[in-house]
């Protein structure tokens, strides 16, 4: 990933829309309003209108009150989304110009014993609707956040898929559209964007598919209409607009790690102690906080969830969990 110096005109982060209350309505409405809406809520254990018009449930075991949530203004402006340019300011732009994300349909093929071609308000209906998690995000490029994510556990779509016992991963594959979005007509990356995970790590309970944020539809910028999160990965992992879920006998090969494998690996978990070749790891800047250039604090192994995922990597060397 290229690391830029934010330019003036960019969005200062201290202009954030401050949060305020909301409504819950269907999804198009939703869509239709949200840019004049002002903001949105963090209610414990309030309905939250996601996908759909889904209500949402906010889940206290996924609430850390340490943990201060990023406005929204800010993680729906500041993105990463090359299909729609490569500096954080242009997906919020060229992603709305539009591209529709509903109907949306999803496959979910592979070694699994019950494939599908669903469309993704139905997908979410049929796993039982969403609940809200408030995760820490922290990128590759030494930056962070903290995200009310609405959505359903992925082991919830993978006990639906039924996989079979010769599944051993699981990737996720984003939409491919040249034709109507630019950045897949350029070659920044081999498209479509691929992610990937080992099938323990997807079914692990922190793993996640993200239908909304704040309670509100995920907005085209952020993967509408889902989206994959793994909070002890750096970001890249968290493919956006999915269209293939697909269940795999061997690891598959994730955009980065085709593009730059010396720099971008397979498992991605977030590591202070294994610096990037181009720059350190030990720390990152709070997008948010501490005025334009970011508080800077502490990265935590695996993001803080270590107590959660270690298990996962017993007996493997922590240098090549990159
Ligand atoms: N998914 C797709 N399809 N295309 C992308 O360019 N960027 C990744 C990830 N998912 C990306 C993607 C990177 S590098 C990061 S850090 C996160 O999305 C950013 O998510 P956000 O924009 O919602 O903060």
């Amino acid at each position: 990933m290229h690391i830029r110096v934010p330019k003036d005109w960019e969005l200062p982060e201290s202009a954030v829309t401050p949060e305020g209350d909301y409504a819950l309505r269907p999804r198009r409405d939703f869509l239709k309003s949200a840019a004049a809406a002002g903001g949105a809520a963090l209610l414990p254990g309030a309905l939250l209108g996601t996908t759909a018009g889904f209500p949402s449930r906010v889940n206290p075991a996924y609430r850390d009150p340490e943990l201060k949530p990023t406005a929204y203004e800010l993680i729906t402006s500041y993105c990463n989304f090359y299909e729609f340019g490569t500096a954080k300011d242009q997906p919020k732009v060229n992603a709305n110009r539009g591209w529709k994300t509903e109907p949306w349909t999803v496959e979910i093929a592979g070694l699994c014993r019950n494939p599908m071609k669903i469309e993704a308000n139905d997908l979410v209906t049929k796993l039982g609707g969403a609940e809200q998690r408030v995760y820490r995000f922290r990128c590759v490029e030494a930056w962070s956040m903290v995200i009310p994510w609405d959505g359903f556990p992925l082991s919830k779509l993978i006990a639906l898929a039924d996989p079979k016992p010769e599944a051993k991963f699981v990737s996720f594959t984003t939409f491919n559209d040249p034709k109507n979005v630019p950045g897949q007509r350029s070659d920044v990356l081999d498209w479509p964007y691929l992610e990937g995970l080992r099938l323990d790590e997807a079914n692990h309970e922190l793993s996640f598919i993200a239908t909304g944020i704040y309670g509100r539809p995920i907005p085209n910028q952020n993967g509408a209409p889902l989206r994959l999160v793994v909070p002890w990965k750096y970001g890249f992992k968290y493919g956006k607009s999915i269209v293939k879920i697909e269940f795999l006998s061997r690891q598959p090969v994730n955009s980065w790690q085709a593009m730059n494998p010396r720099e971008y690996g397979f498992y991605a978990n977030v590591n202070p102690a294994v610096d990037h070749p181009r720059w350190s790891q030990a720390s990152e800047r709070v997008i948010g906080a501490g005025g334009a250039l970011g508080m800077r604090q502490k990265t935590l192994p695996f993001n803080g969830y270590g107590k959660q995922v270690a298990a996962l990597y017993a007996g493997m060397d922590p240098r090549k969990l990159f």
